[in-house]
């Protein structure tokens, strides 16, 4: 039988600090969505108290009345130190970023900047379902560029729908998704810098949401888009709202590579009156002084990670999932349960475990659902064997 692993590390596991009865008081959705007889392991919510130097700073901020409008480049200044430690990232140019006030709307704020109404935003599904909602409700088309079946960017299907997108000789942008979520794939610099050349070759902009950046598994390597040959004029958007939980602290900050320095500028000033004060101080924080928080979740993950596999081999092994390198998610493969387009529904139902259904992800999505995995080995355990149960 599998057993839930020891924490044999120093610094202590985030994800096993807290209770569910404790976590069952938030008001949040993740918790405020289903009653009280669900357990929640979908929307990307961490189980996990704050890192101690967010709430500290925070607390002082709150201490000090420090709670009117945001001012100043420390968040990006934090960034660009975390990018060239974690990432040996040297171009993150403070000069060329914006504070918006969360990466979604972030997103639009640079479709917007490249993109006219009626244009298209190629997106690869499956994906994360708002960017399929924010671009149709800003008045884009998307243009669907399918992953490949073993979850990479398919080049080949890339190329098609860029060249779709610009019929016409519209404008267009690619909206990638870095690391990939739901999937949980890592881009690799060669993908990334052949992304850079197609969208050269049909005039797309890049647009990167790398939210998911700061979140990799041990082994793996991001590569923040920017960085790779011919990428000057993307965009990119990052944040520490997915890595430290700050998603209530609205904060995120827009990049432009130096050919996009120029679109950046334009960016309304108003847009600038959407992030909190508190949210750039708590983000500046994390970035700053939260590393080894951040190192002791990713341990975390990497246990929940091997979990969940030995749990799914052991109890449902017709579940396909393979580990990611990315994400806190665990996209799982349940077509051969026989339990139809919609498996979540079942699990809702039938286990009352509520996980993300795949069809929300666009093409690809049918049969799947998404758990996450930012919770208690415990939770995680019982999440599997709910399923068991709905599966009678
Ligand atoms: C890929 C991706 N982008 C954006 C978001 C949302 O970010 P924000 O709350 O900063 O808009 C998420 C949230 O899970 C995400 O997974």
């Amino acid at each position: 039988m599998t057993s839930i692993p020891q924490d044999t590390s120093g610094e202590p596991n985030p994800l096993r600090a807290l209770t569910l009865d404790r976590l069952r008081r938030r008001t949040s959705m993740k918790w405020r969505t289903y009653p009280e007889d669900v357990l929640p392991v979908w929307v990307a919510e961490m189980d996990v108290p704050l890192a101690e130097p967010v709430v500290r700073a925070v607390t002082d901020a709150l201490a000090l009345g420090d709670t009117g409008y945001p001012a100043g480049t420390a968040y990006a200044e934090a960034l660009a130190g975390f990018a060239e430690k974690r990432w040996g990232w040297d171009g993150l140019a403070v000069e060329r970023t914006r504070i918006v006030p969360d990466v979604m709307l972030g997103v639009v704020e640079m479709l917007r900047l490249v993109t006219g109404a009626g244009d298209a935003v190629v997106v690869n599904p499956p994906v994360y379902p708002p960017f399929f909602q924010f671009v149709e409700h800003m008045e884009r088309r998307v243009v669907e560029a399918p992953l490949g079946a073993d979850l990479r960017i398919d080049l080949g299907a890339l190329e098609e729908a860029f060249r779709r997108a610009v019929e016409g000789g519209r404008w267009a942008a690619y909206l990638l998704c870095s690391p990939h979520n739901p999937t949980g794939t890592v881009h690799t610099a060669d993908e990334l810098a052949a992304v850079a050349a197609l969208a050269e070759r049909y005039g797309v902009r890049v647009v990167a949401d790398e939210i998911h950046a700061p979140v990799v598994a041990a082994g793996a390597n991001f590569v923040p888009y920017l960085s790779v040959p011919g990428a000057e004029s993307g965009l990119s958007l990052m944040s520490a709202s997915k890595a430290w939980n700050l998603a209530g602290l609205k904060a995120a900050l827009a990049v432009a590579g130096p050919a996009s320095a120029a679109d950046l500028a334009r960016l309304p000033e108003e847009v600038g009156h959407g992030p909190s004060h508190v949210g750039v101080i708590a983000h500046t924080a994390a970035l700053h002084d939260g590393t080894g928080w951040l190192d002791a979740l990713l341990a975390g993950l990497d246990d929940n990670r091997r979990l969940l596999a030995d749990l799914l081999a052991e109890h449902l092994p017709a579940i396909g999932y393979r580990p990611a390198e990315a994400t806190y998610l665990a996209w799982l493969d349940c077509r051969a349960l026989g339990l139809g387009d919609d498996p979540a529904g079942v699990f809702l139902e039938r286990g009352r475990v509520a996980v993300s259904p795949g069809i929300d992800f666009g093409t690809g999505g049918v049969g799947h659902v998404r758990l996450n995995l930012a919770t208690s080995p415990e939770v995680i355990a019982e999440a599997v064997r709910r399923m068991g149960v709905a599966l009678g």
